[in-house]
């Protein structure tokens, strides 16, 4: 399948990545968030971040235009009639994507693929809200899109061969490595990484160390480029609380139970750096 023509919903952090890496390999790209403005910032953020790659030459500024002039900033959903695939990186709430995908598969053409960058929900609950369960799939990103090299491609129950063959065949074209995992909680990445970022909560939650000695730790003793309490900031406290969430409900086994520190700071709105505030203060 020849896909063209794109919808990334979901102008955030991810949305926008997504976005960015989409129209660098030649993709036109409507980017559609819940207003206009939404949809510019992100579209901004993008032009900041070509910037950086300009001034590292990587890109001349002939790039960097070209490549914007591919993103068109959405706020109607109309936009989705002209497109071959939708990737959904809106909230991650079930019943935020359902609604998205019903509408989707009212306003989508025939053969387009409706793709979810969901980290932990089920892709076979979203895909029975269409008429095209075939045509609907999981394409787990990771955070930062331009940087990191995997996706996880995730079936439904009723997802296609064809289906899942154009999709690896998009990660390849992206210069990105997919590999396929069943559609369980968390998939394999959330699965294991944010029981991890729970438990360096429980962590600080418990006076045993503070958020940047649980970071030192994992940095100087594991050798991960970042600690997990910087990870989580980074990733979003209130996506790290619904994953666990989704985990927890999904296995129905208190292993995942969220730590209650997390769940007080997202109730504070301390979201990590796309708040300002999480366990550290940004600017
Ligand atoms: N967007 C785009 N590029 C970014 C970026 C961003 N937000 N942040 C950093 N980069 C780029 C920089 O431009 C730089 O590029 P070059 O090396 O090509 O010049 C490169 O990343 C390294 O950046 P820095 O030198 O500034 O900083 P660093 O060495 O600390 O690396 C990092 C930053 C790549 C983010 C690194 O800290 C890292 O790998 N952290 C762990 C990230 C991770 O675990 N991601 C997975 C999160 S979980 C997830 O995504 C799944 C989910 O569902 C929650
Ligand atoms: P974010 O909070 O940065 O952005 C979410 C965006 O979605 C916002 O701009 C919001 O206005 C928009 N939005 C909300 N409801 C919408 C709707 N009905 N229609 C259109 N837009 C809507 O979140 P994010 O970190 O970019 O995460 C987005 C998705 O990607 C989530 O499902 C998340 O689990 C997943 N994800 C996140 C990460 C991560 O590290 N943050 C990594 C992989 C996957």
């Amino acid at each position: 399948m020849d896909i063209q023509q794109i919808m990334v919903i979901g102008a955030g952090q991810m949305g926008a990545g997504i976005a960015q890496v989409c129209a660098s390999h030649g993709l036109d790209v409507y980017l559609h968030d819940v207003s206009e403005e939404q949809a510019e910032n992100g579209r901004a953020g993008i032009g900041k971040r070509l910037d950086r790659e300009v001034q590292k030459e990587r890109i001349n500024d002939a790039d960097k235009e070209r490549i914007l002039r591919k993103i068109h900033p959405s706020s109607d959903l109309k936009n989705a009639e002209e497109v071959d695939m939708v990737i959904e990186a809106a909230v991650e709430n079930m019943e935020v994507k359902k609604n998205i995908f019903q509408q989707l598969d009212d306003r989508t053409p025939a053969h387009a693929i409706l793709a979810t960058n969901t980290s932990s929900l089920p892709i076979t609950e979203i895909a029975a809200v269409t008429r095209r369960p075939e045509q609907v799939i999981g394409m787990h990103f990771m955070n930062p899109v331009p940087v990191m090299k995997l996706v996880e491609v995730i079936r439904g129950l009723q997802t296609s061969d064809a289906t899942h063959e154009a999709t690896a065949a998009l990660a390849s074209r992206l210069n990105k490595t997919a590999v396929e995992v069943r559609d369980f909680p968390g998939f394999v990445s959330n699965r294991i990484l944010m029981p991890m970022i729970n438990e360096a909560i429980f962590t600080v939650y418990e006076g045993v160390s503070s958020p940047e000695d649980v970071d030192e730790v994992m940095k100087l003793g594991m050798n991960h480029p970042m600690g997990p309490i910087t990870l989580a900031d980074f990733i979003g406290l209130d996506t790290c609380l619904y994953i666990m969430e989704t985990l927890h409900d999904g296995f129905g086994d208190d292993k995942y139970r969220p730590c209650p520190l997390l769940r007080q700071y997202v109730k504070a709105g301390w979201l990590g750096k796309k708040s300002g505030r999480g366990f550290y203060l940004y600017n």
